[in-house]
């Protein structure tokens, strides 16, 4: 990879899918799960050249934009990204549609609840447009990257003015300025690789928790999951511009960093001419001044030997690891290409359990894959027993048109899939439970998050191990590090009580 400075990307690569149907001209740049496929071999660029073009610099004034996020936290990143962008431009963030001269829809493709329910709020805009006409509505994230929701946008949903790509996010002014000018819809979405922007502005929510991108995209191909085709390859950001992140944060005051990828345990393997992974980028971070840094999401199959040794010093390494294990089959797991088995996720656990032992460990699953059997269930079920998540995140299988798993056979009936999460939630509650159980009595470190929805007086926040833990305190403490020891434990909640505050 080689730091470049070029302002345009090479576009030989983009394929307007569904032009014939209509010719949308010069603004129509459709996307190709096909092309988006393909892994080139050309090198990566990092671009450190960003600039909002002079005259859309205060285009926003006086007006308010909306983004409405659907996806994962890659997904509200992006959000925060685009946010900085418009108000680069001189738009004030609203939470009004009604008030509202831009509003973004950032979507998800991972199964198809996500997708529905973005169809569905898009319907709801169609009135809000009409009354509004010089409302800009843009469509982003990874549903633009699929070639059946464009063109059953363009079919379909006239209020959409605009639909950019997951590549696109530091075209954003462009767009939008040809999207005003414009009676046609703006489509650019590039089905390629990806590059890597640095320098965008971010307007964070938040001053206490960030998100920082380690790396963009993934090349697992998992055969059930739309990710590699919506965000391109894997591509890790240089150490030294994320470690300048993370210094730049700490400088301004925040207590957490959750470092971003969607295989973080692949980081550094594309940077060219250095040996550097994800061991040695938090072996680095662990020496700045923050009181806390996760990351999100890992693979079971690259989780090294020197990451466990580096997180075993702890420090502002936090003893939690969210590791997906998506099924306790090794017979399913080699059906969705997860590339390890049971065996070796044991074993990995194993290991961290030995070097960490009050570690908080994590997980997806995914019941009703293809071809599931009851057996293959049971096996799910009984490595959930084994490891005792501290929690985990179920999900039904839904078929990704355009993913292998989608044409593979005998796909599990619904029922079955319902009754299969119930049991497996049935049997992960109970773990939950006698964790949380095991920590009355003991005093945490907990960083101060919020007031309580239901309650002012009670206040929410998050122990090292990413657990939740309700007190009664002065609002004055949000933001800040406190020990509380813990009262009462639900499946789902803990209840504590103040001890001391750690820092002010
Ligand atoms: N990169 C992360 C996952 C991102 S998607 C990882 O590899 O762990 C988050 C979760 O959604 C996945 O872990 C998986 O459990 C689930 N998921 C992905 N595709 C899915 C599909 N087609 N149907 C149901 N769940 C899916
Ligand atoms: Fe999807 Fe697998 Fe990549 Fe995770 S590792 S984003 S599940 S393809
Ligand atoms: Fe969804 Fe895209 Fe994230 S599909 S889960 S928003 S990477």
């Amino acid at each position: 990879m080689t730091a470049k400075q070029e302002a345009t990307p090479d576009l030989k690569s983009v394929k307007s899918a569904d032009k014939k149907e209509k010719d949308y001209g010069k603004y129509f740049q459709a996307p190709s799960l096909k092309d988006a496929k393909k892994r080139g071999k050309e090198e990566i660029s990092v671009h450190y050249d960003f600039a909002i073009p002079e005259e859309m610099k205060e285009i926003g004034k006086g007006h308010h934009y909306l983004i409405r996020t659907f996806g994962c936290q890659m997904n509200e990143h992006d959000t925060e990204t685009m946010a900085g962008i418009l108000e680069a431009m001189g738009y004030t963030a609203t939470e009004d549609e009604l008030e509202a001269s831009v509003v973004l829809f950032n979507t998800c493709a991972i199964r198809e609840g996500a997708e529905d329910k973005v169809f569905g709020e898009l319907g709801h805009m169609k009135r809000i447009k009409r009354n509004n006409p010089n409302l800009i509505l843009g469509l982003c994230g990874c549903m633009s990257q699929e070639e059946k929701v464009v063109s059953r946008v363009l079919k379909t949903y006239d209020q959409v003015d605009m639909i950019f790509g997951t590549h696109n996010i530091h075209r954003l002014p462009v767009l939008l300025r040809d999207a005003m000018f414009s009676k046609e819809i703006v489509v650019e979405v590039w089905s390629k690789e990806g590059d890597i922007i640095e320098n965008m502005p971010k307007t964070r929510t938040g001053d206490t928790k960030a998100w920082v991108n380690i790396m963009y995209g993934c090349d697992k191909f998992c055969t059930y999951c739309i990710v590699p085709y919506t965000r391109g390859k894997e591509r890790s950001r240089l150490p030294e511009d994320v470690i300048a992140e993370v210094r730049e944060l700490a400088r301004q005051g925040f207590k957490e960093v959750m470092l971003l990828g969607q295989n973080v345990n692949a980081y550094g393997k594309d940077i060219e001419g250095r040996k550097y992974g994800l061991g040695d980028l938090m072996d680095e971070l662990r020496k700045i001044d923050i009181p806390r840094i996760r990351f999100t999401t890992s693979h079971p199959r690259d989780f090294d030997d020197h990451l466990i040794e580096v997180l075993a010093k702890r420090g502002n390494l936090v003893e939690q690891i969210h590791l997906p294990v998506q099924s306790g089959s090794s017979e399913v797991l080699k059906k969705m290409a997860r590339k390890y088995t049971r065996e070796h996720y044991m074993e990995l656990v194993r290991k961290i359990k030995a070097a960490i032992p009050d570690v908080s460990l994590t997980t997806d699953i995914i019941v009703g894959f293809p071809g599931e059997t009851e057996e293959q269930f049971l096996e799910t079920l009984s490595l959930f027993k084994e490891v005792e998540y501290d929690s985990a995140y179920t999900f039904m299988y839904s078929p990704r048109e355009g993913t292998p798993a989608a044409v593979m056979a005998d796909s599990v009936p619904e029922e079955v899939k319902k009754s299969r999460l119930h049991r497996l939630m049935e049997v992960q509650n109970e773990i939950s439970l006698k964790k949380h159980q095991e920590m009355l009595g003991q005093t945490y470190e907990l960083l101060v998050e919020s007031e309580s929805r239901k309650n002012s007086e009670v206040l929410i926040g998050r122990t090292r191990t990413g657990k939740l833990v309700h007190v009664k305190a002065d609002n004055s403490l949000i933001g800040k590090l406190v020990h509380v020891t813990i009262t009462d434990a639900k499946t789902f909640t803990l209840y504590g009580e103040l001890v001391t505050k750690v820092e002010v």
